[in-house]
């Protein structure tokens, strides 16, 4: 079978298409997929330039992806051949709070190998059943960057309609945050790095856009948009360059979900000491987490916003895409 892997964490470039034998066979709890796609997260880049703690023999690419059930354990009752499945990133964490222990920190690409690999032996507990609403590349967009969304929006302390969120870019994590935000009845207030990304997040829903390269101060228009209040809950996913600017840009009272470090990890946030604001960090979320998104999905039509398809050979190409930051929404990977 094709997999995908570094052997030397030197980024995009040390990528090899490598032959594998499949995994063999099944013990006791598992379940074997043959996968059919795979997306792509800001996290992909950094695992792969070892930025993240890898295995030492090396990584398989991506974290995120979804496949058809192609043979179940004897004892492996509630999923059958034929059944469509996404894998969940953080594999032991089942639900409720996130707790400090080794088993939550069970994350696929980083440390465990990741999804580009035709087929994949997994217990039957890292898997969740798609709704026939979504498609196989629609699922794979959502185990890391749908489920952060969802666990910052609802997991500590869930929106009440009418509340102000702040989401930044327009990567995956930020266009399904506004379609989810949507759900819960919020107003989403986003900023983007041009007037024609502005406009795209508007007519998927945004109900205020600030382009943050010709509004620097975005954090005073933010306040300005909110009676000088500020938001209620602000997802904060550029990080060094941010996150000074989201708490600033939140309510007294309000909640910051440093979520991401798209422009590096901050130095200083020393405006924390200052701001009357609750901070719930985000660590994606659980298995129960991406059951009740699948759910609100499905059952209100909502689908991932996918910018571009990409072969398996092509995962590099793909990768420099992301890299370079054009993306609007999610990016796949068809085996
Ligand atoms: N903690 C967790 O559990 C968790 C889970 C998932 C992701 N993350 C992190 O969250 C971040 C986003 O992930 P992703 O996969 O959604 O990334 P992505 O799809 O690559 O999106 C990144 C977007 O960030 C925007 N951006 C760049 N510079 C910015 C700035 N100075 N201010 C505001 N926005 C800026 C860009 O959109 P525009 O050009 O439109 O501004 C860019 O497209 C990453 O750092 C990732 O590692 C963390």
């Amino acid at each position: 079978m094709k997999t995908f892997r570094t052997d030397t964490y030197g980024g995009i470039d040390s990528l090899i298409l490598q032959h594998a034998e499949p995994p063999g066979a099944l013990a006791a709890g598992q379940v074997r997929v043959g996968m059919r796609a795979a997306s792509l997260n800001y996290r992909d880049l950094m695992a792969l330039a070892g930025q993240l703690r890898g295995p030492k023999e090396g990584l398989i690419a991506l974290s995120d992806g979804a496949g058809e059930v192609l043979e179940v354990a004897p004892d492996v009752t509630h999923i059958a051949v034929g059944d469509r499945v996404a894998l969940t990133f953080n594999t032991g964490w089942l639900g409720g709070p996130w707790r400090p222990d080794p088993t939550c920190l069970t994350t696929r690409c980083c440390p465990l190998q990741g999804v580009m690999q035709e087929q994949m032996v997994v217990q039957h507990s890292e898997l969740v059943l798609l709704p026939e609403q979504l498609s196989f590349a629609e699922g794979a967009c959502l185990p890391c960057a749908g489920v952060t969304a969802w666990h910052a929006l609802c997991g500590e302390r869930p929106l009440l309609p009418g509340m102000v969120v702040l989401l930044q870019g327009a990567g995956g994590v930020a266009t399904l945050g506004l379609q989810l935000a949507k759900l819960f009845g919020a107003r989403v207030i986003m900023i983007s790095s041009s007037d024609e990304r502005c406009q795209r997040l508007r007519a998927l829903g945004a109900d205020e856009t600030i382009n943050y390269k010709t509004v620097p101060e975005w954090q005073a228009a933010v306040r300005d948009l909110t009676g000088g209040r500020g938001v209620d809950l602000a997802i904060d996913l550029g990080g060094a360059e941010t996150i000074d600017r989201s708490i600033a840009a939140t309510a007294m009272g309000g909640r910051l979900a440093p979520v991401g470090l798209v422009t590096g990890w901050p130095n200083t946030v020393s405006s924390i000491f200052t701001a009357s604001v609750d901070i719930t960090p985000v660590r994606v979320g659980s298995r129960d987490d991406f059951q009740n998104l699948l759910r609100a999905m499905a059952f209100h039509g909502v689908q991932p916003v996918i910018d571009r398809h990409f072969s398996f050979e092509q995962l590099p190409e793909a990768l420099r895409y992301l890299e370079s930051g054009k993306h609007f929404g999610k990016i796949v990977i068809d085996f």
